[in-house]
């Protein structure tokens, strides 16, 4: 069994977490290297569901290591708030969980940041979670963030804490944002989180790569999706870190010489919460059916999601970014009743067929999809656990989705619970699993 990747084809919201709790049975670790509580892993262990943001999916499997890397950015409050309720659901967190100290840290004056960013009239508004999560990697990348080693430091975190909020007063000064900030009542509040949390934080990068010469597995967990990467996404209507496979070596401070394999999460349709171009959304009634059916609603801001159909030349370039090596179709019930499922085979702009994905909005909100219409199944694949039994026009769309974007199809998911999930055998999935 390898090291494995495991993230979104699409603009998140692909079933990673689902995934994640399924495959990390086979590891001794999973790690998150990105994102923040922006994030939301759905995992229905039995009739009991739980939404993961901050700590990986593997935490519900007893025994396995849950990493928090450095790439990641926390909200204490938040994070306190996950490790309670999975507490409360029997979970043991502290024997489990392992945050890095090189993390940095999110403080209530991001989300005021981020607020006043987003009102901005002179701003497109990108419409984020409102968590704070870009303002702080904003800091880190501005070399005056806080990581988690500066929080648990019983010297060094005031000194660098009143820094930082001398920066913010500035800027809410230039502003004129008239909220108040009551900074010492943080910074006490703060320092009780940390009493809670020091336990938990130490060299994941060593630890992991220690591990990983010992021969332990390692899953790596990406949030977002490669169309919300800050580098390759739709700048500006992104995430501020890189969910594509590039980050997770970045993130958890591991080598790309120890990843044996990398499998993109796709859903058998597309949906993107949020603003910004989406080539092969579906507007109108088309739309709202495919939303009720997959019930498709953020799991961590409840706002509807967009929804669109599968875009092969989408999957083609996060494919070619990332480099996978297989990809997981999900959510293929959701399709069960349709007579008919058009699939976006390429792109034109002003009649002219489109290679490479363009980099900016203006040209991508421009594209004009071009669709291949194939026949529906109209049975039911929920249930089914043996793909012997999959209907034929579903096997087909399958197919198709595999040649086209030349990814083989891994595993088929059909349901949102663990064994409603089928691996494809003589995969190369198959194989690295093994
Ligand atoms: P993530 O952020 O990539 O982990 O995905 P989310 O959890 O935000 O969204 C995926 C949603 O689809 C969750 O509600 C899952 O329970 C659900 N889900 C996952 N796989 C399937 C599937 O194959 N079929 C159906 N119907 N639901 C699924
Ligand atoms: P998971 O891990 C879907 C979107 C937001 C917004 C943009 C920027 O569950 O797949 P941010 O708060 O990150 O600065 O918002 O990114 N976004 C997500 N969309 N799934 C997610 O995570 C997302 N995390 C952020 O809606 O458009
Ligand atoms: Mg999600």
């Amino acid at each position: 069994m390898a090291n494995l990747i495991v993230l979104g084809a699409q603009w998140g919201d692909e079933g990673k977490g689902k995934i994640v709790d399924l495959f990390s049975e086979n590891f001794d670790f999973v790690v998150r290297y990105q994102g923040g509580h922006n994030a939301g892993h759905t995992v229905f262990i039995g009739e009991t569901k739980f939404v993961l943001k901050l700590i990986p999916s593997g935490i519900l499997r007893p025994g396995v290591k849950a990493v928090i890397g450095n790439g990641v950015v926390i909200d204490p409050a938040a994070l306190m708030n996950e490790i309670a309720s999975l507490e409360k659901a029997g979970i043991d967190v502290h024997s489990q969980l392992l945050i890095s100290n090189r993390a940095h840290v999110i403080f209530p004056f991001h989300r005021m940041v981020e607020k006043v960013s987003e009102a901005r009239e002179d701003r497109v508004a990108i419409g984020t979670t409102s968590r704070g999560i870009g303002p702080c990697y904003e800091d880190k990348i501005g070399r005056r963030g806080i990581r988690m080693a500066d929080l648990v430091s019983p010297q060094g975190f005031e000194h660098l804490y009143r820094m930082l909020c001398e920066d913010k007063m500035t800027l809410a000064t230039a502003f004129k944002v008239s909220e108040h900030i009551d900074f010492d009542q943080i910074l006490a509040d703060y320092r009780q989180f940390t009493e809670k949390l020091r336990p938990l934080v130490c060299d994941t990068s060593a630890m992991v790569n220690r591990a990983m010469s010992a021969g332990k597995k390692v899953l790596f967990e990406g949030a977002q999706g490669t169309m919300l990467d800050i580098d390759h996404g739709t700048y500006p209507f992104v995430t501020s870190s890189n969910a594509s496979a590039g980050g997770a070596c970045t993130g958890a401070g591991v080598p790309p010489t120890r990843i044996d394999g990398i499998i993109g999460v796709s859903k058998a349709y597309i949906t993107r919460v949020g603003a910004g171009p989406f080539p092969s959304e579906i507007l109108g009634e088309a739309g709202d059916h495919i939303r009720k059916v997959g019930n498709e609603f953020g799991s961590v801001t409840g706002r509807p999601r967009r929804c669109g159909w599968f875009d092969v030349p989408l999957l083609q370039y996060t494919a070619a970014i990332n480099g996978f090596d297989s990809m997981i179709i999900t959510k293929l019930d959701v399709l069960d009743d349709l007579a008919e499922v058009p699939v976006c085979v390429g792109y034109e702009i002003d009649g002219k067929p489109v290679t490479d994905m363009p980099a900016t909005n203006e040209e991508v909100a421009k594209i004009v999809p071009v669709y291949e219409k194939l026949p529906g199944w109209i049975t039911p694949t929920k249930g089914i656990t043996d793909l012997k039994q999959i209907p034929k026009a579903a096997m087909d769309y399958l197919k198709f989705l595999e040649e086209k974007t030349g990814v083989e199809v891994g595993c088929v998911s059909n349901g949102p619970e663990r064994n409603e999930t089928m691996i494809v055998p003589g995969s190369k999935l198959a194989r690295l699993l093994a």
